[in-house]
């Protein structure tokens, strides 16, 4: 059977997303039907509906996604109908190099669902991150779907999906904050405050919030920065460094994707410091360092793919934190809205205007 259902897609490059009726297959082999409740719009939709990732239009949007499994596919004994999952693009193969070498969150070879969704007249759709989720149905692989306690919801259960996980990840798996560190985040969008939520849990004794946003800083300080920083009035690395003691950060995260915010990170950071690229460049980005400087400022320069998190692991972990009052992920949603919100959410993305907008199905 095919499932017609709504859907929100990217047609062409920077053109505005439009509704859509799509078309979604039952699942095969290895494979599940899942029925969204819940999706935040992330700045890589963004990337996508620009060009920015690739040129495979149409695109179906969405990956931050929180829903309820419909029906499986034969094989799949991970999950079953009924059970509330927070879908991931990390569904990890086990028998790469990667994981074979007992590093699963890198893995090299995630799956996604092997049969196609498609428009209603059978154009071939492609699932922003394997997922596509910014639809009433979306088939994934087994393995993308990932069991949670629903006492959460699925509002903020979804936002572990991408963005935040990969903030709290960048600082926690990535970055490996701890104790004794202090942290500075450059970027304070969904993914820069997932970061500083997690250098909170990683007790990290200072919590330096970059942004040009006086919005976004105000939401960095209710989620754990202990100081902030408005880059359109203070030289961040200037300011950085004045709040270390005149030393810079021990791990500095970079949550925007730009080279200029890229070599703040690089020079806000101690020696033999940090500094963890999470946001996304686009593919005209270069960057250019004396590489007298890579070598003399020593340390590591990291980049966090998805926090480096292990979705099985992490995810009910994390659930876990908030329910205990842990992990603030609620000061993440700034606003609900439909499917027929998504276009107007990534213009107030755009504008800095919120932290995520969640598409409640
Ligand atoms: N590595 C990963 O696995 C991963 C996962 C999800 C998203 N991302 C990427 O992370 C980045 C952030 O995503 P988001 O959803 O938080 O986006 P967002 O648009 O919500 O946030 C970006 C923030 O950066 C700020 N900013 C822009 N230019 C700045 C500058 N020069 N100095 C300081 N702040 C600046 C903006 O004001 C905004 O608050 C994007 O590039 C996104 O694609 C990466
Ligand atoms: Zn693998
Ligand atoms: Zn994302």
């Amino acid at each position: 059977m095919t499932h017609e259902v709504r859907g929100v897609v990217a047609g062409a490059k920077g053109a505005p997303v439009r509704m859509e009726t799509i078309l979604v297959p039952d699942p095969g082999p290895g494979e599940a039907l899942v029925d969204i409740q819940a999706c935040g719009v992330c700045h890589t939709d963004l990337h996508y509906r620009e060009g920015g990732i690739s040129a495979d239009f149409p695109f179906l949007l969405g990956h931050e996604a929180a829903g309820v499994i419909a029906d499986v596919g034969p094989g799949v004994t991970e999950v079953k109908p009924g059970d509330f999952v927070v879908l991931n693009w990390r569904a990890v193969c086990g028998r790469c190099r990667s994981c074979r070498r007992g590093r699963p969150w890198y893995c090299f070879n995630t799956h996604n669902a092997r049969q196609p969704m498609t428009l209603a007249d059978g154009t071939r759709l492609s699932p922003a991150l394997g997922i596509g989720a910014f639809a009433e149905r979306t088939l994934v692989a087994a393995g993308q779907c990932t069991k949670v306690d629903p006492a959460a919801g699925p509002e903020v259960s979804g936002l572990l999906g991408c963005g935040v996980m990969a903030g709290i990840g960048a600082a926690i798996n990535t970055g490996a904050v701890s104790r004794s560190d202090s942290v500075a985040v450059i970027g304070c969008g969904g993914v820069g405050n997932g970061a500083i939520a997690g250098a909170r849990l990683a007790d990290a004794h200072t919590i330096i919030a970059v942004d040009l946003d006086q919005r976004k800083l105000d939401w960095a300080r209710e989620i754990g920065a202990t100081h902030v920083v408005n880059a359109r009035e203070t030289d961040p690395v200037e300011a950085i460094r004045e709040r270390t003691r005149g030393h810079g950060a021990d791990v500095v995260i970079e949550a925007v994707g730009r080279p200029e915010t890229f070599k703040q990170a690089f020079y806000a950071r101690d020696h033999a410091g940090t500094v963890v690229l999470v946001g996304v460049p686009t593919p005209e980005m270069t960057l250019e360092i004396p590489l007298l400087d890579v070598f003399s400022r020593g340390g590591a320069v990291k980049s966090s793919w998805y926090g480096d998190c292990l979705p099985s692991r992490d995810f009910p972990m994390l659930i876990d934190l908030y329910l205990q009052g842990r992990l603030p992920l609620d000061k993440f949603v700034t606003e609900t809205i439909g499917l027929d919100g998504v276009e107007a959410a990534v213009d107030k993305m755009r504008a800095g205007e919120v932290l995520r907008s969640v598409v409640r199905l």
